[in-house]
């Protein structure tokens, strides 16, 4: 792996949106840490998805787990935010609030969406998110959405090599949604990260306009698919956060972190036991 031996912020020729910045070895190294953590957050949390629990409870838990690690979650104070994770219940799309009153129950979906970040000087976020199921009784309908999100996650990181474009991205998520019969919530997008929490490029997860820059060794940002089984709008509430499909048909989200290098990329968020 060759890299900028100094972080630079490289202004792309080819790339109207913003620069997007080229990280260092080293800087891969703090995203490893923070993206291991991120995952075994998630890791974690999976026994606790229970019928029964509150989604407040749940968060606590994540907190605390966060804290143990020695990371922060970087939501807590984010535009106002105020919790360790967003946790969407099956129609709610994306940044359902925790809440005590919000009780799991058998049959639901659920994303969980973290963003430890590391304590100190050297703050690196690492973001993902993944679905549960809760309980034994999953329909069929929400079994499939929930692999067709995977599978649209998994093509998308496919795409994400040195050399291709961002636009590749976006197309090869786009096109499992759609061989499935699904949508993409096209109101969100996967963003960069690092030292920043949401950086250049906006990753989007279809077919673009403009395919974009080239994907470089040094760039580091998420994938993060929405899939709705009905229609690709949503709406947020009246709280500010909550995101839901306009039609309240189900809505799924998987996220990683991912790095482009030389050869490939590295999953930073990747479980090892999921
Ligand atoms: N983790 C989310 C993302 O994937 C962002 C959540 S911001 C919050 O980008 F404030 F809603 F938590
Ligand atoms: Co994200
Ligand atoms: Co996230």
């Amino acid at each position: 792996m060759k890299f900028p031996i100094k972080r630079t912020r490289k202004y792309l020729q080819d790339y109207a949106f913003g620069p997007i910045t080229l990280h260092t070895v080293d800087d891969f190294k703090f995203m490893a840490k923070i993206g291991r953590i991120a995952a075994e957050t998630l890791d974690f949390i999976a026994p606790h998805v229970e019928p029964g629990i509150s989604t407040a409870e749940l968060d606590r838990l994540i907190h605390e787990y966060m804290t143990d690690q020695a990371t922060i979650p970087a939501t807590v104070g984010y535009h106002g935010y105020r919790h360790a994770s967003c946790i969407s219940v099956n129609h709610v799309a994306v940044h359902g609030i925790p809440s005590e009153t919000k009780i799991l129950k058998n049959g639901d979906i659920v994303n969980i969406d973290v963003t430890p970040r590391l304590d100190g000087p050297d703050h690196w976020h690492g973001d993902t998110s993944r679905m549960y199921m809760v309980g034994d009784n999953i329909p069929v309908k929400a079994r499939r959405l929930i692999e067709a999100t995977k599978k649209s996650l998994k093509a998308g990181i496919a795409a994400a090599q040195p050399g291709n474009r961002l636009g590749d991205i976006g197309i090869a998520c786009g096109q499992v949604a759609t061989d499935y019969g699904y949508s993409i919530a096209t109101d969100f997008c996967g963003h960069g990260i690092g030292l920043t929490f949401h950086d250049n490029p906006e990753v989007i997860h279809v077919e673009p306009e403009d395919m974009g820059p080239i994907l470089l060794p040094g760039m580091i940002f998420t994938i993060e698919p929405i899939l709705n089984i009905g229609k690709p709008d949503v709406k947020t509430l009246d709280d500010g956060w909550t995101v839901v499909t306009r039609d309240r048909k189900l809505s799924a989200q998987a996220e990683h972190t991912v790095g482009i290098t030389e050869d490939g990329l590295i999953i930073f968020t990747k479980s090892t036991t999921s």
